[in-house]
């Protein structure tokens, strides 16, 4: 992050698990683009996994493996500050004093969090509850000006808002109030095997996933499996939600428009785009793959990325938690 005069990007993606292509077409993907003109941020956020059970010793190597996936996909460590979050003490300091300055009836309202405890009604912990206050603080600490995400963090991405316009109206102006950045297409990759539910990496049918890492046959097949609809007709249209969400994936990864996607497949009926569309996605994906593989096989390397990433994100951030903590009235912390 050098440079002032750009902007600032902040985004964040939990290591629950290989990324879906749903994570990589409405995130990630764009976090690569947008690394040519903002200073941007990237964090693997593994404390808001934490709010969900994890059996450590996979968590551990999925964290791991979900920063390779990063690199992998293209986000280049030298320009962008790319950092696992648990390394970055300011994010939890930060978080707990802003949870003093949101609401119980805000947090109450997050549909993330009337989901989550409905899926996981054995744990509904506070952190699942305080979760938006961490993802505020994540935000906040870096001054970002744009969080490139999917559709359904909006509403997180609105309450920090709000949490940071009332710190800034209460403490004059400490925050850079955050704008979400939302892709006009691919914002909501949905289920191949349901299309009116998002592509989840937590679904428990397989099928309803493309994981970026699939292989190619794999993905081919999980596409020729796709839920459609009993018309034939390759068309954008309201209602065919699962040759909407097939265009769209097909639209995002060759640059076609739905009008040359429309052409291209007249009168040649769904196992054709299927198939088509598997193939593209193979084929776009298998370059992440390979990179996958190489950077998995040079542990050092990876260690000495997310290290540097943390040492520059610590120094970064801990400037704007000085200033919190001096606003709302701690004593200045002198110990070194
Ligand atoms: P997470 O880990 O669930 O997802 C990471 C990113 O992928 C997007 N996404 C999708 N986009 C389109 N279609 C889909 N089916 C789909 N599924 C997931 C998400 O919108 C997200 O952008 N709370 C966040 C992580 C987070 C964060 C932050 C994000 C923590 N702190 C600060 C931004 C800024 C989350 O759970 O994302």
């Amino acid at each position: 992050m050098s440079e002032q005069t750009k902007k600032i990007i902040f985004s964040g993606i939990q290591p629950t698990g290989v990324f879906t292509l749903g994570n990589y077409i409405g995130a990630v993907r764009n976090w690569v683009t947008l690394q040519e003109e903002y200073n941007c941020a990237y964090s693997i956020v593994d404390m808001h996994a934490l709010t969900v059970r994890q059996d450590p010793q996979k968590f551990r190597q999925q964290s791991l493996e979900s920063f390779a996936l990063l690199l992998a996909c293209g986000i280049n460590p030298d320009k962008s500050l790319t950092f696992i979050q648990s390394h970055v003490r300011t994010h939890a300091e930060l978080s707990w004093i802003l949870s003093c300055y949101t609401q119980f009836g805000e947090l109450s309202r997050m549909t993330q969090f009337k989901d989550k405890s409905a899926k996981h009604a054995d744990n509904v912990n506070v952190g699942l509850f305080t979760y938006p206050a961490l993802m505020a603080a994540d935000i906040l600490l870096y001054k970002t000006d744009l969080v490139p995400v999917g559709a359904d963090q909006k509403q997180h991405l609105e309450l920090s808002r709000d949490i940071a316009t009332r710190f800034n109206n209460l403490y004059g102006n400490v925050f850079t109030i955050p704008e979400p950045y939302i892709p006009k297409i691919g914002a909501k990759v949905m289920s191949l095997a349901d299309p009116t539910k998002k592509m989840s990496k937590s679904d428990d049918n397989v099928n309803a996933f493309i994981s970026i890492l699939d292989k190619p046959e794999v993905i081919v097949k999980k596409f020729k499996r796709a839920v459609t609809d009993s018309d034939m007709e390759v068309v954008y249209r309201e209602g065919k939600d699962g040759i909407n969400n097939l265009m769209t994936i097909y639209s995002t990864v060759t640059g076609k428009s739905f009008d040359e996607i429309e052409n291209e497949f007249s009168g040649k009926g769904y196992g054709v785009f299927k198939t088509a569309v598997g193939e593209a996605v193979a084929d776009h994906l298998g370059p992440v793959r390979e990179n996958f593989e190489r950077l998995m096989n040079d542990k050092a390397y990876l260690q000495e990325c997310y290290t540097k990433g943390a040492q520059k994100a610590l120094q970064f951030s801990t400037r704007t938690l000085d200033k919190v903590k001096h606003k709302v009235g701690l004593v200045k912390n002198e110990v070194k």
